[in-house]
């Protein structure tokens, strides 16, 4: 009798176990066909350079809007901290996770040239964003033009300033490419005119910096009628130079950028005389990246374009550059 109950009632457990078994197998296999649909195909791998300046966060920001949108991908980010060493490790990191595409932001030309070819010779996509390496072991490089950003800030220099003056110069990282092309176009963009660079110094993009060597420009030199920084910061930071040396009023200041939380304001508040554009391209380098990882054919070079905003035009949204480089 005690046997027959208790075999039923084993019985009875077995199936309901079973019983249980059974939907929580098909719920598993419910959540992975689930799972399967939004797991994303492609896994991009982005290597930015430093997320200590606002442009580059903002860079992320764009990346991560459009990719939201494409939900076959998936972007995992890394932050070089202003390191070349550690940006080099983060790409091999990349390329040793099989990542399908890698996106770099290079903080300097030569130091990543070498695992950018690295990767892009595994077969793995690489798109290079605004600094450029060297060579052309890539897929793709996607940025403004630099060249002529400088060159029409000279342009737009010299006119405002009536051919002649005297002239600060802060650079960008000179070991960076736009640092280079910001340079040589803006020399060649004032050619012909009287303007004296009396000053020059690498504030290496960082506001700080060109505190401080705008420091030294105050202490050398009377007469600054204008100062061109190769980004906002460089301009901002010479600017609260100059107020704390009370000398804001006698000084115009130039910056590239033009970030509508950031440079677009400085122009705005009458800070600085003009900004120029320079895009981040976050949203073009996912467009791109979904092309290639589609297996479309994608140019090896888009230029982005730019526009120069002053009190005048920012209003009505800033003013094209034309492929002179100068204003549209
Ligand atoms: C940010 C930044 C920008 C500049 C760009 C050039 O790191 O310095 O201000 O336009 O990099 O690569």
């Amino acid at each position: 009798m005690k046997n027959r109950y208790g075999s039923a009632i084993f019985l009875l457990f077995s199936l309901l176990l079973l019983a249980g078994c059974g939907s929580k197998q098909e719920k598993a296999a419910g959540e992975a066909e689930e799972m399967d649909e939004i797991r994303p195909t492609f896994i991009i791998g982005m290597s930015q350079c430093n997320l200590g300046e606002p442009w580059r966060v903002q860079m992320n920001l764009d990346i991560k809007n459009e990719a939201e949108k494409h939900p076959e991908i998936r972007v995992t980010y890394k932050d070089a901290q202003n390191d070349s060493l550690k940006q080099r490790s983060q790409i091999e990191e990349y390329v040793n996770a099989h990542v399908d595409l890698i996106i770099v932001s290079p903080k300097e030309a030569a130091p990543l040239t070498p695992p950018v070819a690295a990767a892009y010779e595994k077969g793995i996509p690489v798109i290079i964003l605004d600094r450029r390496v060297l060579g052309d072991r890539y897929t793709c490089f996607i940025g403004a033009d630099n060249k002529k950003i400088g060159r029409a800030a000279g342009r737009w220099i010299a006119s405002r300033l009536g051919g002649t003056g005297n002239v600060v110069e802060l650079k960008g990282l000179m070991t960076s490419t736009p640092g280079q092309d910001r340079h040589s176009g803006f020399r060649e963009g004032i050619e012909g005119s009287d303007i004296d660079i009396i000053f020059e110094a690498d504030m290496k993009w960082l506001e700080p910096e060109a505190r401080k060597e705008m420091e030294s420009a105050l202490a050398r030199f009377k007469d600054i009628d204008l100062v061109y920084a190769h980004n906002d910061p460089g301009a901002h930071g010479a600017y609260l130079a100059a107020r704390a040396a009370d000398r804001e009023k006698d000084i115009l200041f130039v910056g590239i950028d033009a970030l509508p939380h950031e440079g677009q304001v400085y122009v705005r508040q009458g800070v600085l005389q003009a900004s120029f554009e320079y895009p981040t391209g976050g949203r073009e380098a996912i467009q791109t990246a979904l092309k290639i990882l589609n297996g479309e054919e994608v140019p090896k070079e888009i230029t982005l374009r730019s526009r120069v905003f002053t009190k005048e035009n920012i209003d009505e949204g800033g003013k094209w550059l034309d492929e002179g480089g100068e204003e549209q």
